[in-house]
């Protein structure tokens, strides 16, 4: 027995000193790091081994948004900036022509936070999807297919679509209106959003009483999760997280059962014969490859590019809308001007035509405007493989580049009195931010529905604009909120009236 005891406490004493050792030989490994990288001017670090992450922590907790600490390091420490988190060097970049160099190139592939959102607590999430693809060539090809739905000719084809969706958010405006109550319109554009990415993408018709609950608040939930992963390493790990990580899990099971059943109802129709539309799901279905040779993976990259599309598709433009409408009811001047606009074009008319959307180009400025404000995808990152120089510093390879479209829109030296809402900054004449400004990313890995996106948010805010009036009510906040997605944190509630009703 004895003997047993004093093997035990030796084994004990091996392993502790097994631990010691790794540990210190880890932390020499970090200490490497810290002289490889530390000439990249920085922020200081809040410890050792965590470098930054426990102001991120405390960003979180206080409900901060991440990207004006970016905005305000980048303005403390210039065009490049160190960040250390354990052993992991991550630099905000935010010089214009390292943006274009970097996000215009496919040589610099996603950088690691995309391989975090594979799966989210070991339920798998985005996958191997469009966005989260790191490998070039499994990206390029899943693009090249998806393209069609996205070409100007079938978008074009979709404007009906916008309008027919579209007015079905205008009778409920005007049971708002009717009633002389309020109304939150981020809650409203999201209902709206996500009845145009289920009938455009996925030819569903939602039951939006149902539904427009359930999945916003499905989206929600994972995107939080993704946030709260991305910058809490030991997240998973803390007892208290345990219920929102089961809620999470459940959302992202919901999402992905939801597209199995979207899927396998579209695959009958196209087995029967039946004529189905060239739309998103057709080409996702078309992605997985031969139904004789689909294997599991091939199931589940379908899923994968379900989920990403239902989610790309559709929290972000309604972000985009919702802060567009609470500009507007900040600035009477230009709200204004742009219902003069589209009185000018559309008229009474109920149909928007693609040729007028083209017509309403100062409703476009008022849009990218607010993109720049208000980002609400609000970056994207690089690896950096091999050694680059930046701004005249030099940066061994083996980083992450952030690239923070909210900070670079918010940044003096880009842009004038950056607070001010000023659609003129994209009036056709003005000169092109020059990679400064990328609400919708840049390059080969940009957004695939950009153009979407924006005809979708014209078709719905020339209606708006044509038949109503919405004032803010008073007494609420203007702050934003970060969820991985930036969204106002108001909800942006307004008083719905039809239009000259109070005059
Ligand atoms: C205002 C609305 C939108 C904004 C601001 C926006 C922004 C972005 C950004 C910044 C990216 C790059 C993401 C990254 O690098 O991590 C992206 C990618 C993407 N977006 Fe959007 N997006 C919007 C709407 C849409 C819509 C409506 C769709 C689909 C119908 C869509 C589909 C996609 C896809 C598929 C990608 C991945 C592209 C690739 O890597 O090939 N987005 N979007």
């Amino acid at each position: 027995m004895a003997v047993f005891h004093v093997i035990l406490s030796w084994t004990a004493l091996f392993l502790l000193l097994l631990i010691f050792i790794s540990f210190l030989g880890y932390c020499l490994y970090v200490k490497h790091i810290h002289r490889k990288y530390d000439h990249i001017p920085g922020p200081p670090r809040d410890n050792f081994l965590f470098g930054h992450s426990p102001t991120f922590l405390r960003l979180m907790k206080k409900d901060d948004i991440i990207h004006d600490k970016f905005l305000e390091w980048a303005e403390t420490y210039g065009p490049v900036c160190r960040i250390n988190v354990l052993h992991y060097v991550a630099i905000i970049v935010t010089c214009p022509e390292a943006t274009k160099e970097i996000l215009m190139s496919p040589k610099y592939p996603k950088d690691i936070f995309y391989s975090k959102i594979f799966n989210l607590f070991g339920q798998r999430f985005l996958g191997n999807g469009l966005i989260t693809a790191r490998d070039h060539e499994k990206w390029y090809k899943q693009r090249r297919i998806m393209d069609p739905a996205f070409s100007s000719l079938y978008l074009r084809g979709l404007t009906g679509t916008f309008n027919e969706r579209a007015e079905k958010l205008m009778t409920t405006l005007t049971d708002v209106a009717d009633n002389m109550t309020e109304g939150s319109m981020l809650h409203l554009m999201n209902s709206f959003t996500l009845d145009v990415i289920a009938k455009v993408a996925f030819g569903v018709d939602l039951d939006l009483q149902k539904d427009r609950l359930i999945f916003p608040e499905a989206i929600e939930t994972c995107l939080k999760g993704m946030l709260y992963k991305a910058r809490d390493i030991f997240y998973e790990y803390k007892l208290k997280n345990r219920p929102f990580i089961k809620k999470v899990r459940e959302a992202c099971r919901l999402l992905r059962t939801t597209g199995a059943k979207w899927i396998n109802d579209r695959k009958t129709a196209m087995q029967n014969g039946d004529d189905v539309p060239k739309d998103i799901l057709t080409q996702i279905i078309k992605s997985a490859g031969k139904e004789e040779s689909m294997t599991k993976e091939d199931e589940e990259l379908m899923l994968d590019n379900f989920v990403t599309f239902f989610i790309a598709g559709q929290e972000t433009t309604a972000n985009q809308l919702a802060f567009c409408i609470m500009e507007l009811g900040r600035h009477p001047d230009i709200l204004e001007k742009v219902k003069k606009e589209v009185d000018d074009v559309i008229g009474m008319k109920q149909e928007i035509s693609d040729d007028d959307l083209g017509k309403l180009v100062y409703l476009s400025q008022v849009l990218k405007e607010t993109l720049r404000m208000y980002s609400t995808a609000p970056g994207t990152s690089r690896d950096v493989l091999e050694d680059i120089v930046i701004d005249g510093i030099h940066i061994p390879g083996g980083v992450s580049c952030f690239f923070s479209s909210h900070a670079t829109g918010r940044m003096e030296k880009f842009f004038k009195d950056p607070l001010t809402f000023d659609p003129d900054r994209f009036h056709p004449d003005a000169p092109k931010p020059y990679y400064c400004y990328f609400p919708f990313a840049l390059g080969p890995r940009s957004c695939l529905g950009q153009n979407f996106a924006q005809m979708e948010a014209k078709v719905v805010m020339a209606k708006l604009l044509q038949r109503f009036d919405f004032p803010l009510v008073p007494g609420q906040t203007f702050d934003i909120v970060d969820t991985g997605t930036l969204r106002p944190k108001s909800g942006v509630v307004c008083s719905v009236r039809h239009r000259d009703q109070n005059k």
